[in-house]
């Protein structure tokens, strides 16, 4: 059993990390930046994200952070570059040094989208050559931690799948990467709906999508084993939106007949940049974990499972 605390955990992927780890038995502790209301489900602290004293005193006694929290805000960080820097790499430096202070690991989740969409398949030593401003201070971050933490790795994730735990509504839609498409796709043709599977050589078209549930679990080895450097959390096929919508509708028993392919709308566009393929190979980080990356029909069946159970189900 580990103690863990976690930036984050009223988002999307720090959610499910939270529920994972609660469940396996480690004492966690969530640190946030408001009070998040009496059904949070997990123990939490209030912190002022922008003091590292405030985030030092919040660490005492643990042995470990995952650090989640970003501004997710892909048009303010253009519109606010000194607010978006000062929300990846200056809060990412604050965590790093007050991890230090306690002689805490940090495991920073970092993305695909430091890549710049021309390899496939990429192993943990590619060089990041990011294509965009988020990228580039995810890029920014992750050097924060690979250069500046005592004791820390960075993972690296992307097309990721899963239900928001603190948040019943979403997110859930199909957008320029691959985040949320299997939950848009079943909601739509589960309600027999059409659905159009954007293609367009301007978005995310390739990925190794993996279940935010196997994401905590493998964060958790990471920690056990005290793991360094780079590590790619990947899933273990790389799909295409095709591919993705066509395993989806197998895995979930859905009526392909639904589905078209078509170019994203306008409205649906970012004004910049996106990186094409993103895939990345995941074997040596598993191997090193001690586990196996899992195939993408068992990627949507972890998801399923989720879905009918409403708790996340790691793969290993
Ligand atoms: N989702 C994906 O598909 C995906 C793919 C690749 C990588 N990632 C990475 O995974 C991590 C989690 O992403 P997510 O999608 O789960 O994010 P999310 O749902 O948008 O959650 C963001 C979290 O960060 C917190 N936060 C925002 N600004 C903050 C600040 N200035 N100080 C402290 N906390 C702040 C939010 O807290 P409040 O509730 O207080 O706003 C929230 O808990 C990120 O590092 C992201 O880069 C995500």
């Amino acid at each position: 059993m580990g103690r863990i605390a976690i930036t984050g955990a009223t988002g999307f992927i720090g959610g499910t990390v939270a529920a994972v780890l609660a469940e396996r038995g480690d004492d966690i502790r969530c640190l946030v930046r408001r009070d998040p209301g009496g059904d949070f489900p997990w123990p939490f602290e209030v912190v002022d994200p922008t003091s590292t004293e405030s985030l030092t005193q919040a660490l005492d006694g643990y042995d470990g952070i995952a650090h989640l929290a970003i501004l997710n805000d892909f048009h303010g960080l253009y519109a606010d570059r000194r607010a978006g820097h000062d929300g990846y790499v200056g809060l990412t430096r604050r965590v790093v040094d007050a991890a230090n202070a306690v002689g805490a690991r940090v495991g920073y989740v970092s993305t695909d989208w430091v890549f710049d969409g021309t390899g496939h398949l990429v192993p943990e030593d590619e060089p990041p050559n990011p294509v965009n401003l988020y990228g580039y201070l995810k890029a920014a971050s992750e050097l924060v931690v690979l250069h500046r933490a005592r004791e820390g790795f960075v993972a690296r994730v992307g097309g990721v799948q899963g239900l928001h735990q603190t948040m019943s509504g979403g997110p859930r839609s199909q957008d320029v990467g691959f985040g949320y498409f299997v939950l848009a796709l079943v909601d739509s043709l589960r309600g027999g709906n059409r659905f159009t599977v954007w293609e367009d050589p301007a978005i995310n078209s390739v990925a190794t999508p993996i279940v935010s549930a196997q994401i905590a679990s493998l964060l958790r080895r990471a920690f056990d084993r005290g793991a360094s450097g780079v590590l790619h959390f990947a899933g273990g096929t790389a799909v295409t939106r095709r591919d993705l919508a066509e395993a989806t509708c197998r895995v979930f028993g859905l009526d392909a007949g639904l589905v078209s392919y078509g170019p994203p709308p306008d409205s649906a566009r970012i004004p910049a940049p996106v990186p094409y393929d993103t895939s990345m190979s995941g074997e040596v980080t598993a191997a090193l974990l001690g586990t196996r990356t899992w195939a993408i029909e068992d990627q949507l069946g972890s998801l399923e499972q989720e879905i009918s159970s409403g708790r996340p189900v790691p793969l290993s």
